[in-house]
């Protein structure tokens, strides 16, 4: 193997430290302290593997290594070092590490590529603490729009405000944001999150696309009232009306071969155990890999959502916080994954479908995408037991490795 296993574990667990929890899962979240000292740590990284470091105007940390032609287009990799709530030490950290690992190696061997390779640790790609998420990537890719920055987290706090607190100035913006002629393609390496892999017996499988995340928030509103004193068909109760609204949207959702729908939030309010509810509020996260089912399913949700309440004697307000499309990898990226992944030994890559979302996924269209999974544990991730062994992780480096290698040539 070309590429140094060991050392690539090591600054795993390493860098799983930072926002460890007891549980064993790691928080950390867009520019707040954990994450800050995660950047420095990767950011020594970086320095050790020869890059050239700097953080743009997005809160992106990215390493450069140059090539020998120095005006032509870079190869960009990486992923993302912020996690989801009590998530594990692998989702978005190894497509960093073994980026690193792989210039760092190229640099050991002096190869010199005839593109610039740039590793990007993207800022925000979770979403988890504004519920608006790839904040790094849409900047890069030049599609952030100010108002966006007005998504606020739990604590009313904007994407702006909590930029400006990190030592970042929001309108300047646009400067992080890459030219179309200035990127060659976009690699990244990342943990399966599920159990196709594992299944198959292979460590390490080709991307052919990425599944689209829709996010709302979605609200209702009735009439508080006393539990005890108010008979049940005098009530203008959201709680009923979600109750029957949440059971469709699971049944629904499982008429579609390959559409999911997560209610990850949920809140009512004020929150008494003898009041009746005013309001409802709770997030709806709804995917596909076909972007048309998706939308079906969506309009089905909504339709039935209006009706319900209606019935309920109550308002419905949907607000949208992202809706991004299905990304096909493109085929120069996939046939690069694939020639790089017999040089590494491994006989035809398995290929799968990523259903969380990935940076990559902002550049679909602009720039040719392709991913590499390696494989997870019991399909085991946004959880403390996330866990890729470290033979796997070092297999799917090299074969970032080469991938990158070919794409630079
Ligand atoms: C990120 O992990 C997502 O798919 O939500
Ligand atoms: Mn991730
Ligand atoms: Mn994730």
């Amino acid at each position: 193997m070309a590429i140094n296993a060991r050392r690539l574990w090591e600054r795993l667990m390493e860098l799983g430290e930072i926002g460890l929890r007891e549980s064993g899962g790691v928080t950390r979240f867009s520019f707040m302290e954990k994450e800050r000292q995660a950047k420095d740590l990767v950011a020594h990284y970086m320095k050790e593997a020869g890059l050239s470091v700097r953080e743009d105007a997005a809160g992106n940390l990215i390493g450069r290594r140059e090539g020998s032609d120095a005006g032509a287009p870079v190869i960009l990799t990486g992923s993302h070092i912020d996690t989801v709530p009590d998530g594990g030490k692998f989702d978005g950290a190894l497509g960093v590490l073994a980026a690193i690992e792989a210039l760092q190696t190229m640099e050991e061997q002096e190869i010199i590529a005839v593109h610039p390779i740039e590793v990007v640790a993207f800022t925000d790609e979770e979403g988890s603490r504004f519920g608006f998420g790839m904040l790094g990537s849409r900047a890069m890719a030049g599609t952030l729009r100010p108002e966006d920055l007005g998504h606020k987290d739990a604590d009313r706090i904007s994407i702006a405000e909590a930029m400006k607190s990190a030592g970042l100035q929001p309108e300047r913006l646009h400067e992080a944001a890459k030219a179309p002629e200035q990127v060659k393609a976009y690699v990244e390496l990342h943990i399966e999150q599920g159990k196709v892999l594992e299944n198959a017996g292979a460590p390490v499988g080709l991307v052919t696309g990425i599944a689209g995340p829709l996010w709302q928030q979605i609200t209702i509103a009735g009439q508080a009232g006393h539990a005890g004193a108010t008979p049940m068909n005098q009530r203008k109760d959201p709680m009923q009306a979600a109750a029957e609204l949440l059971n469709y949207i699971y049944a629904e959702t499982r008429k579609f071969p390959n559409a999911v729908a997560t209610i990850g939030q949920f809140r009512t309010l004020p929150g008494g155990i003898n009041v009746i509810p005013e309001q409802i509020q709770f997030s709806l996260d709804l995917r596909d890999i076909d972007e048309a089912d998706r939308d079906v399913l969506e309009g089905r949700i909504r339709d039935y959502a209006i009706e319900v309440c209606r019935k309920h004697l109550t308002e419905l307000k949907i607000d949208l916080l992202q809706k991004v499309a299905p990304a096909p990898s493109s085929p120069e990226v996939k046939e690069a994954i694939a020639e790089a992944g017999r040089l590494a030994g491994l006989v035809d890559l398995p290929e799968l479908v990523s259903g969380a979302g990935h940076d990559g996924m902002q550049f679909n269209g602009k720039w040719p995408i392709g991913m590499i999974f390696v494989r997870s544990r019991d399909g085991i991730s946004h959880h403390p037991a996330e866990w890729s062994s470290e033979a796997d992780c070092g297999l799917g480096a090299e074969v970032l490795y080469h991938a990158l290698l070919r794409l630079a040539r």
